[in-house]
């Protein structure tokens, strides 16, 4: 069993990796919690696959089961599906004690926290993430949200789960697509800290060595994330090196109406933009860039998306992020190096 420790204080929590520990959770939370009822929330391509593992491990356990399941996607992450999981919540009896499980990918994750934050002033909560995206970054760090129409992530929170149990073996039933999305942030920890596990990506030979050693790439990225959240739990400094490549993949996203390109699509093509444009004019070290493209090709990841120049800055500027003349970038000198870069707005062209 690998384990990673968020060291939060009193909101501190173990992230826990191993093969099954699905069918482990009840024992695990019964450890946890006194709650008499377990409320899943799941989407509709995960429920079928493993809600009734997860509802097994905890009725065993003697948690009063039940299970919530919205319509997969993105498009759900809104305050009319939030809305039905409040409801149900209420319908099912949940009090102050219980604990909700949420059981998918970052939707699923952002949705179900932020109900878990807000039900009753706040319940306890667990991640059981299924998506790479999931396992190695938004289940860890309690941000918690839904989307609105004038943009993502408007409405959350912080609030951070009791535990996150981490089943790489439910990522054999994902697509390759998300996969690969979920990669792009896999070799952003490898960029922005650490060049040993960038290093270990450029070494396997195929996705059956990559899903081989998945477990400890979780444990690697986690621990960053974890490192990073523990320092700047409320996103006010460090925390912002995360974002590397994400304010140009934001951008991204957004001029194709978040339907083309997934959001490690677009991190990556952000990533190999902003590199080629640092190592031209001297920041990031002579091959670095040409090291990172290689890489994200490997993993089926795009390094251009069809856009203008202007397309980016308007895109940019629209970014909740962006506060007054200035904004900041996240750059690095070199494979396992970042800095952080503020930039006057007039400038943003020359980084494009
Ligand atoms: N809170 C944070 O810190 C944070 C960080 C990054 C991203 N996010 C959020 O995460 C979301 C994206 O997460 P995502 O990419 O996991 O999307 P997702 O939850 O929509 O999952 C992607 C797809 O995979 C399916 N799926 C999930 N697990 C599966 C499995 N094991 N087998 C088969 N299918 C499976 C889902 O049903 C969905 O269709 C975005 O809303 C984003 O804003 C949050
Ligand atoms: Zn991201």
């Amino acid at each position: 069993m690998r384990k990673v420790h968020v060291d939060l204080g009193s909101k501190s929590y173990d992230i826990e990796i191993k093969n099954t520990i699905l069918d482990e959770v009840g024992k695990k939370l019964r450890e946890l919690s006194k709650a008499e009822a377990a409320v899943i929330v799941t989407d509709s391509n995960v429920g079928p696959l493993y809600a009734q593992r997860l509802n097994d491990s905890l009725t065993k356990e003697g948690f009063k089961v039940s299970v919530i399941t919205f319509p997969a996607g993105e498009e759900s992450k809104n305050i009319n599906v939030l809305n039905d999981i409040y409801n149900k919540m209420a319908e099912a009896g949940i009090t102050r004690g219980d604990v909700l499980v949420a059981l998918g990918g970052g939707v699923t994750g952002d949705m179900a926290g932020l109900a878990a934050a807000t039900f009753l002033r706040g319940i306890d909560f667990v991640q059981v993430p299924t998506t790479l995206l999931a396992q190695i970054d938004s289940s860890v760090g309690g941000k918690v949200a839904i989307d609105l129409p004038a943009g993502k992530n408007l409405v959350g929170a912080f609030y951070q789960p009791k535990a996150v149990y981490i089943d790489p073996e439910l990522l054999s039933t994902l697509s390759d697509r998300f996969l690969y999305d979920g990669m792009a942030e896999t070799i952003k920890y490898g960029c922005i800290k650490d060049s040993n596990l960038f290093a270990m990506l450029e070494g396997y030979q195929d996705k059956e060595e990559l899903l081989e050693n998945i477990a400890e790439i979780i444990e690697l990225c986690c621990n960053i994330k974890a490192r990073i959240v523990e320092e700047d739990e409320f996103d006010t400094g460090l925390r912002m090196i995360l974002n590397f490549g994400h304010t140009l993949g934001h951008a991204v996203e957004k001029k194709f109406n978040y339907t083309t390109y997934t959001h490690g699509e677009g991190v990556a093509v952000g990533m190999a933009m902003l590199t080629a444009k640092s190592e031209a004019i001297g920041i990031a070290k002579a091959g670095t860039s040409e090291r990172l493209n290689k890489l994200l090709v490997k993993y089926k990841l795009p390094l251009v998306a069809e856009m203008k120049t202007e397309d980016f800055i308007a895109a940019i500027k629209l970014d909740k992020k962006k506060a007054g003349s200035s904004l900041t970038l996240v750059l690095i000198k070199d494979i396992g190096t970042s800095i952080l870069q503020k930039i006057d707005f007039k400038d943003l062209e020359n980084y494009l």
